[in-house]
């Protein structure tokens, strides 16, 4: 069986990442591609040289040239620019907008047919304008943040109750910014609902809050930790496993930004619900009931993606 092809736009750090980890499971041949002539060619080479230590066969390359794209199974995108401490993920609307429009002509033009998973900031946004710059399916067309945020939620509940992450899965849905929805209801310890957590007194609800608040805030923490740049590692392993699931058509659920065609009320909007993830891309959106203080939130958090995407379409109109 031909090896699956997998390009990585963007070589900074989590195209770095992204490239290693695909290559370490045996994934498939990786391209990176950069506009920045040198760089994908050099981290290609230098990933390509732990090969024999590592013991993967992948083939990794770097280009400059999108005609390398061609063929590619699954696309990951990380071309833009990360905030800065102090800005916010909204900031780079404009400038990565211009970028979506580049990137999106390039997948029309050399990989049609591919799975595209988007990282770009302000995500949900940047998913929805790359999807209609490319013109592909909106079922294969997906933003990254849902798995990301629900592993800093994982993460953060684990370490507090000190027990192991593989008995934690935490969920959280909603745009990828300060309005994100993370759902205790729907978070569980060994099957155990957070809410139940709290009321067993193994966790304060002053603590769980904390947690949650920590969990929006998760990106501008690191942001404000590395100074110069924005996470890399968590959101590398996040597009990963969607990517796995797709090109082996695991059937995954996972919480993804993806296009709602009316369910949860919404319509041509991008938004993190939970999502089956298989061969044929976004396979199902899974519509779990929500009481009224979840859709409160959700809706909220829908409202502002929905009003980055009105930015989206002033700026280019032929998104409109
Ligand atoms: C993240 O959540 O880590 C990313 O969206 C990057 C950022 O700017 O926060």
């Amino acid at each position: 069986m031909a090896r699956k092809k997998i390009a990585l736009i963007g070589s900074g750090q989590i195209g770095g990442t992204l490239a290693h980890l695909a290559a370490l499971k045996d994934l498939g041949d990786v391209v990176l591609f950069d506009i920045v002539d040198g760089v994908p060619q050099g981290k290609a080479l230098d990933l390509s040289q732990s090969a024999p230590v590592e013991g993967f066969d992948g083939k990794i390359t770097g280009t400059s040239e999108y005609k390398d794209l061609a063929g590619a199974d699954v696309i990951i995108v990380t071309a833009g620019v990360p905030r800065k401490p102090g800005m916010s993920r909204d900031d780079l609307l404009e400038i990565n907008l211009k970028v979506m429009g580049q990137v999106g002509a390039g997948i029309a033009k050399y990989a049609p047919n591919a799975f595209v998973i988007c990282i770009t900031n302000p995500l949900d946004a940047m998913v929805w304008a790359l999807q209609k710059f490319s013109g592909l399916p909106s079922n294969k067309v997906i933003g990254m943040a849902g798995v990301l945020d629900s592993s800093r939620f994982c993460h953060f509940i684990a370490d507090e109750l000190n027990v192991s992450i593989e008995d934690v899965n935490a969920f959280v849905m909603g745009g990828h910014g300060d309005t994100m929805v993370p759902l205790p209801r729907y978070s569980t310890v060994a099957g155990i609902p957070l809410t139940d957590i709290v009321k067993m007194g193994w966790m304060s609800k002053d603590k769980l809050d904390e947690i949650i608040q920590r969990t929006r805030d998760g990106g501008a923490e690191i942001v404000g930790l590395l100074k110069t740049g924005s996470a890399f590692y968590a959101p590398a392993a996040s597009a990963i496993s969607m990517a796995e699931s797709y090109l082996k058509d695991k059937k995954r659920v996972l919480p993804a930004a993806a296009f709602l065609s009316g369910e949860y009320g919404v319509r041509d909007t991008y938004v993190g619900v939970p999502v089956v993830i298989g061969a044929d891309g976004v396979e199902k959106v899974i519509e779990i009931s929500l009481n009224s203080a979840e859709q409160k939130a959700f809706d909220k958090s829908v409202s502002a993606v929905e009003g980055l995407i009105e930015a989206c379409k002033k700026i280019a109109p032929a998104l409109a």
